[in-house]
């Protein structure tokens, strides 16, 4: 017999003496919603006469045949085509509503096999949001029939950067392969789909107003440069090609976020708003002249303004606008769920400040920072978050009232694809912290680091038989 090895952690696990002899304890089971639990609530009670598996929802059913399936697995050998099921009982839901992982498509392309692929690596984790990075400056992925030119152009970028980018670089060495691709509608639709089956919202996230130069090479009216024909970015880092504030850019955009909406049924969606910098509008006379109309001390509070303007669509279809932390600093609508990037203590700043949360701080759950020695690691961005630093995650930071910990919502890491070719180094760089990473999102008990790797051991075959390639464990 193996050892039970359910990861991410049930909040309550109680194994009896004895066993349930079964010829195929999956279909044998039992499965019921009940009213008397919780939408997100599970129970899974293995008896010698059976195993019963009840929910408060289809969702937290398929989470307790998520935890059955790896529960079962600790079956012996009975003989005569039987299994020997160690009799348990799991009471669980998790502690955040929101366990997400972003995904960068922009920087890299991913196949939509892959992109299946990772929602079934998220459903394995009881996770429940796919935050879709869909267009940066160095591709935009989404195809938008209103204006074709975004995909025809955008999507493609001549050649790409060698090696790593350091701070202020202007002079690079190109590999000379043209790099890109796009998902249809019908790629996205197909990919909604089947994340729902499993669970899982997709969230798309349409970055802006910066982080725009992809749509600008496309149609240069949206820059603050029209007479200027930008490339596709071919290298990192962030790009002073912002998007202009004039009214047929936010008509544009609205058009294309109304596209967006029609595939996406996500309650919320990711406007960006990071890393935007405001120089162009400081020395643009149009935006000048809009923000003297608006009122407004500093061209940077164009953002603010800009945002507002396009989340109007989103409010028509009662969607929730999600942005990056600087947001908050933007004057943008309160009813936004801020997602803290830069430290946690950005989500501290925006939980006082009324916003709804979701903590994604660098520091502990960006899966582009190495998560070994540099010197023998593939490149990364930077930083080093070992598995070790995930497991002891703390999501909720400390600084924050009873009250004020209600408006985190959840928790999110984040795979940026700058480094990363395709599925096989965002499979190292993803797993196995991911796996760290949804025992704090579900709110698992913390026993150790070793009880954790003693699990971890395990369900990395579990990852193996989806597919996903994974970083081996150190020892
Ligand atoms: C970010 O990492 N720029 C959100």
């Amino acid at each position: 017999m193996s050892d039970i090895a359910i990861v991410p952690a049930p909040r309550e696990l109680t194994v009896d003496e004895g066993r349930w002899v079964t010829a195929d304890p999956v279909a044998d089971a039992v499965r019921d919603v009940v009213e008397n639990l919780d939408a997100t609530e599970y129970r899974i009670d293995i008896g010698t006469d059976g195993a019963r598996l009840t929910a408060g929802s289809e969702d937290a059913l398929r989470h307790a045949e998520t935890t059955y399936a790896q529960l079962v697995e600790a079956a012996e050998d009975a003989g005569d085509g039987q299994v020997a099921v160690p009799l348990a009982h799991v009471a669980d839901a998790p502690r955040f509503g929101w366990r997400g992982m972003m995904l960068d498509v922009a920087r890299h392309f991913m196949p939509k096999e892959f992109v299946r692929n990772v929602i079934d690596v998220l459903a394995l984790h009881r996770l429940n949001v796919l935050h879709f990075h869909l267009t940066d400056d160095q591709g935009w992925r989404v195809e938008i029939e209103a204006y074709p030119r975004l995909t025809e152009v955008g999507a493609w970028r001549e050649h790409t950067m060698v090696g790593k980018m350091s701070h202020g670089q202007t002079e690079f060495t190109y590999d000379g392969i043209r790099h890109g691709g796009f998902y249809t509608k019908d790629d996205l639709r197909e990919i909604v789909a089947y994340a729902a089956e499993r669970g899982i919202t997709v969230v798309p996230e349409i970055d802006l107003p910066g982080h725009m130069q992809a749509a600008i090479a496309a149609y240069p009216e949206l820059g603050n440069h029209p007479d200027q024909q930008l490339t596709v970015r071919p290298y990192w880092g962030i790009s002073e090609d912002v998007l202009n504030v004039n009214d047929a850019t936010v008509e544009f955009v609205k058009t294309v976020l109304r596209e967006v909406l029609d595939i996406f049924p996500s309650p919320y969606v990711h406007l960006g708003g990071d890393e935007c910098p405001s120089v162009q509008w400081a020395e643009s006379d149009a935006a000048q002249k809009r923000q003297a109309e608006l009122g407004l001390g500093e061209p940077g509070q164009l953002q603010g303004w800009f945002t507002a303007q396009v989340a109007e669509v989103l409010a028509e279809q009662g969607r929730r606008l999600v942005g990056w932390d600087e947001m908050v600093e933007t004057d943008c609508p309160k009813d936004a769920v801020i997602m803290a990037w830069r430290s946690a203590e950005r989500g501290v700043v925006a939980a006082k400040a009324g916003h709804e949360v979701v903590m994604a701080p660098c520091e502990s759950v960006y899966f582009d920072y190495y998560q070994g020695d540099p010197a023998t690691e593939p490149l990364a961005i930077g930083g080093n978050i070992t598995l070790e630093k995930v497991y002891d995650f703390e999501v909720i930071p400390a600084a924050l009232s009873e009250a004020e910990q209600e408006l985190i919502i959840g928790t999110q890491c984040q795979i940026w694809t700058e480094y990363m070719e395709g599925p096989e180094q965002v499979g190292y760089m993803l797993l196995p912290r991911l796996s760290a990473f949804a025992e704090r999102a579900w709110g698992s008990p913390k026993v150790s680091y070793d009880e954790f790797l003693g699990r971890l051991r395990p369900h990395l075959k579990r990852i193996e038989k989806l597919g996903v390639n994974y970083r081996p464990l150190d020892s």
